[in-house]
């Protein structure tokens, strides 16, 4: 019994110590230049060729060399994604007055789950509002359920026949990508610009 209840008091504490080790290695803004990205080796991602608010092809290799700040929406959305993208995108102009060399480094993307819509000039007007280097990528429906399921995002356009007025339900993510298109981090949407900015610091070197 003594034995027992020595062991699982052993394990108790190494658990503990593991956790305090684990917190202590967490980043914290500072120092965490050895720290893994949360999302690294995370099957997210990938290739897509889709068109841009100017009505040009872009494809995801363009963005090489490049981080990644990506999230997916549409602009008739009437509350969340204008919210989200403005606070994302606060964010991102906050760590670009901090250290305006990341806006060469750093480039923010708004996919539409809403192609329908969601034309290129449509998104033209949509994106202009929330950065002047957002880009806004539409695409036909095939190719925008492609580059969603690459990217774990889920949709449904809730269209009812005849209707033209109509909400789309989806993932709500903010995704930080690495220069060679690997994910790095999810970027807290709901924090205030200086968690997001943090966050962007934390990761693109
Ligand atoms: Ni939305």
């Amino acid at each position: 019994m003594n034995n027992i209840a020595n062991m699982a008091k052993m394990i108790l504490t190494a658990g503990f110590l593991t956790l305090l080790v684990a917190c202590s290695a967490a980043p914290d803004g500072n120092g965490a230049a050895d720290a893994e990205p949360p999302l690294a080796g995370a099957q997210i991602g990938g290739t897509f060729t889709l068109t841009n608010q100017d009505g040009v092809r872009m494809s995801e290799d363009e963005f090489k060399g490049k981080y990644r700040i990506i999230y997916f929406g549409y602009s008739y959305c009437p509350d969340v994604c204008p919210i989200d993208l403005s606070n994302l995108m606060l964010g991102l102009k906050l760590a670009e007055k901090g250290d305006p060399a990341l806006a060469e480094k750093v480039q923010p993307i708004f996919i539409s789950v809403d192609p329908e819509r969601d034309t290129p000039a449509v998104l033209k007007q949509y994106v202009s509002a929330f950065h002047p280097r957002l880009i806004g990528l539409t695409g036909t429906p095939e190719e925008i359920a492609a580059v969603a399921k690459k990217y774990l995002i889920i949709y449904d356009i809730r269209k009812d026949e005849g209707s033209s007025e109509y909400l789309v339900d989806h993932s709500r993510q903010a995704y930080l990508f690495g220069p060679e298109g690997e994910p790095l981090a999810l970027l807290p949407f709901d924090g205030t610009p200086e968690d997001i900015a943090d966050e962007i610091n934390r990761w693109v070197k």
